[in-house]
């Protein structure tokens, strides 16, 4: 008999909830080993990890949607796959074969698929692959060992109740250097987020907006997600730079709305003294899809886009695409959806 879990799945928030099983492996001499699922949720590490000391370390995101006929599926793992490994790169790990990651992503979705939230509650399966480098070394130099794991969560739709759109404020820090890791996802260019968005959030907005960090003149991220607007003549605007996050998500609207809602796109520069071209604004990542930007405050001024209460409709559109590709509603261009089997 299949497995059911006491879940109230309307009351799921963005939280950890240890599930049955995830997924290890390791790397020694050269090469990954054939990796397992484990039940156990804690990893044994040497004090002298360089994930610990020399932040080490990079991670992904993604999530697994049930549709309406039960079937389980993810979005795009293979951009996730290439995007972890670009970061590997970057911080000197080895990289992991894509069919491994896949794999990986894969087995622990079947292994725990009664914590999948049931279709039409909004509600996904998240997946958080990362790797670490372990083993004994003092020195700033790369780890003798390394550790690929993915665990997985339950999460809550992001908008429990509709899509609501929210106030940024404009940070005077910067989360990553001209031409540091800001395109990686590694563990550092959170560390220096956490204070900005703390200074944002007590201050009343959801989250800080960060500008290139050569002139602070452009936008680059809206907290941990991409920034998106749209012009007064539908033209969808994304910024452009090395040390943004190349966003899943953001490529994906790209391509919605150029190939599903016929507007123009263009990833260039978005000067934060030029809001006014902009009819509506949107960040968007895999955990909110998208959140619609209300108004972004910048040198004691509030530029309101749209509306601070109400989604725009382009925003509302490309988020109705989005979403239903990704459960299935929608047909998805060829590539972006793997079935779990
Ligand atoms: C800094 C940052 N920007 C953007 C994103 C959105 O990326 P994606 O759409 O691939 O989730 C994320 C989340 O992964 C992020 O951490």
């Amino acid at each position: 008999m299949k497995k059911t879990v006491n879940i109230d799945w309307a009351k799921l928030s963005f939280s950890y909830i240890k599930t049955d099983y995830r997924y290890v492996s390791r790397w020694k001499d050269g090469k990954w080993d054939d990796g397992k699922l484990t039940e156990d949720n804690k990893l044994t590490i040497s004090e002298a990890s360089t994930a610990l000391h020399y932040g080490q370390q990079c991670f992904e995101g993604l999530k697994a949607y049930r549709r309406k006929d039960g079937k389980i599926q993810l979005f795009r793992p293979d951009q996730n796959a290439k995007r972890l490994n670009n970061s590997c790169k970057r911080i000197l790990m080895p990289e992991i074969p894509e069919e491994k990651f896949i794999d990986a992503c894969m087995q622990v979705v079947k292994a725990n698929e009664a914590y999948v939230p049931p279709y039409g509650t909004g509600a996904t399966l998240y997946l958080r692959p990362f790797v670490i480098g372990v083993g004994d070394n003092v020195g700033v130099k790369p780890a003798p060992e390394y550790i690929f794991c993915v665990f997985c969560v339950p999460v809550g739709p992001y908008f429990k109740s509709g899509m609501t759109p929210v106030n940024f404020t404009v940070s005077e820090y910067d989360r990553a250097a001209p031409f540091g890791t800001g395109g990686a996802k590694v563990g550092g260019n959170y560390a220096a987020s956490l204070y900005p968005h703390e200074l944002a959030v007590k201050r009343g907005f959801a989250d800080c907006i960060y500008l290139d960090p050569v002139t602070h003149t452009k936008i680059e991220e809206v907290g941990a997600a991409n920034f998106f607007g749209i012009t007064k003549d539908d033209k969808f605007i994304t910024p452009k730079s090395p040390s943004i996050l190349p966003s899943i998500t953001k490529y994906s609207l790209m391509y919605i709305a150029e190939n599903y809602l016929d507007m123009e796109v263009e990833e260039s520069d978005v000067l934060i003294d030029e809001l006014d071209k902009f009819k509506e604004a949107g960040a968007c990542g895999t955990a909110a899809v998208i959140t619609p930007i209300g108004g972004i405050e910048y040198k004691g001024k509030l530029h309101v886009f749209h509306s601070e209460t109400e989604v725009g409709p382009v925003t509302k559109k490309l988020y109705d695409t989005l979403y239903g590709i990704q459960f299935g509603d929608i047909q998805a261009p060829d590539g972006w959806i793997f079935e779990v089997k």
